[in-house]
């Protein structure tokens, strides 16, 4: 049976991107079942129409207009499942990732409280393998389905099928738009630890005096400091972090600390360092800094800013300035976090 699916067209995205720039899709289409999916899938290959997946629009940057077809995943529902030792958690790619969270946090399920208040969809989530706080989704996942463009089947996903990495995934590289994510399984807990290894969240509970947080306190911790830097993409718009925290090797980051012994970092492989591009950024001297309305945030310079009425070009065209700027004073190529169209 087929099923009537509204596409519309020539549709603003400036509400479906957190960075709020305007800009424009040929097509446009919302799904709330793997049924509208499939059609909406055949719609775009009979017009020949390139597939961007939006979730949330929190991690997407749109430099122009997009030409193709905006799938916007709408599937909602949440299945709980407690074993012996621990609760499988199955989602929809369509649920909100922070109320999910809290979800998980009222009822006393461990395991994901240190990435509460990212925005975005629960979809989006392992394309980028999100990470806050000393926890990566990595570290609870245990499956996912996804709808294959090719075969048009619903293919389920192990962890090392993944291939998770920092900020990345299979399906940022050889996946990348042949895989539409469709639920998310994570392997959560009752009884568990709760991780409190990152240093400013170590901090925040010892000065509460909580010696021995709940998953609720560490939830709560988490929001304050993420409420503290980083900006609420209702009020001013952005999209998190603009670039990866840079991977460098054991040779140019002992250089770099002789000259900047002040140097954050944190430790990847015996030959590897992972250094803060935020801090690179600060030191470089941009925090704060506006050109018209693109800015970068005045209380984590690695949050690219949109004062109101920046356009996708302006913003690209000050992380362009800023990543030769970076080059120049570190020799250092930042990369991007988002995922920039156009
Ligand atoms: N720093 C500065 N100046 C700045 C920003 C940071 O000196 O303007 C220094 C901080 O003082 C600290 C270090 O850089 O010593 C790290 O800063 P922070 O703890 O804020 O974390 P981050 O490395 O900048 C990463 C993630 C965030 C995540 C936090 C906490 C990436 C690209 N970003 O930021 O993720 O919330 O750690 O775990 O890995 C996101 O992906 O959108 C995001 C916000």
């Amino acid at each position: 049976m087929s099923i009537e699916l509204t596409i519309k067209q020539d549709v603003d995205l400036s509400s479906f991107n957190t960075m709020g720039v305007s800009a424009k899709t040929s097509f446009f289409v919302e799904v709330c079942t793997i049924a509208e999916l499939g059609e909406a899938i055949q719609f775009a290959e009979e017009k020949g129409l390139e597939i961007l997946v939006l979730g949330g629009g929190s991690n997407t940057f749109f430099i122009k207009d997009f030409t193709g077809l905006v799938l916007h995943i709408s599937i909602l529902g949440k299945k709980f499942s407690s074993r012996e030792d621990d609760i499988l958690v199955k989602v929809a790619a369509g649920e909100n990732w922070h109320a999910f969270v809290l979800k998980c946090v009222e009822m006393g399920i461990g395991g994901i409280e240190n990435l509460s208040l990212i925005p975005g969809s629960v979809g989006a989530a392992p394309i980028q393998n999100i990470g806050a706080y000393g926890v990566e989704l990595e570290d609870v996942f245990e499956n996912l389905e996804a709808f294959m463009i090719d075969s048009k089947e619903i293919r389920t996903f192990n962890k090392s099928e993944c291939k998770f990495g920092y900020r990345d995934s299979i399906f940022k590289k050889e996946l990348k738009g042949k895989a539409i994510i469709t639920s998310v399984t994570l392997k959560l807990f009752r009884n568990g630890e709760v991780n409190t290894s990152y240093k400013a969240l170590s901090v925040l509970l010892e000065s509460k005096g909580l010696s021995k947080p709940t998953i609720k306190d560490v939830s709560d911790a988490v929001i304050e400091i993420r409420q503290s830097k980083l900006p609420d993409p209702k009020e001013i718009g952005n999209t998190g972090s603009f670039f990866k925290n840079p991977v460098i090797s054991v040779q140019q980051f002992d250089l770099l600390k002789s000259e900047f012994p002040e140097l954050p970092s944190y430790p990847v492989t015996e030959r590897l360092v992972k250094i803060p591009a935020g801090w690179l950024i600060d030191k470089a001297g941009w925090k704060g800094k506006r050109i018209g309305d693109a800015g970068v945030h005045s209380k984590q310079a690695l949050v690219l800013v949109n004062h109101g009425k920046a356009t996708g070009e302006e913003i690209w065209n000050l992380a362009e300035e800023i990543r030769l700027s970076i080059k120049e004073k570190f020799d250092i190529m930042l990369t991007p976090e988002v995922n920039v169209v156009g």
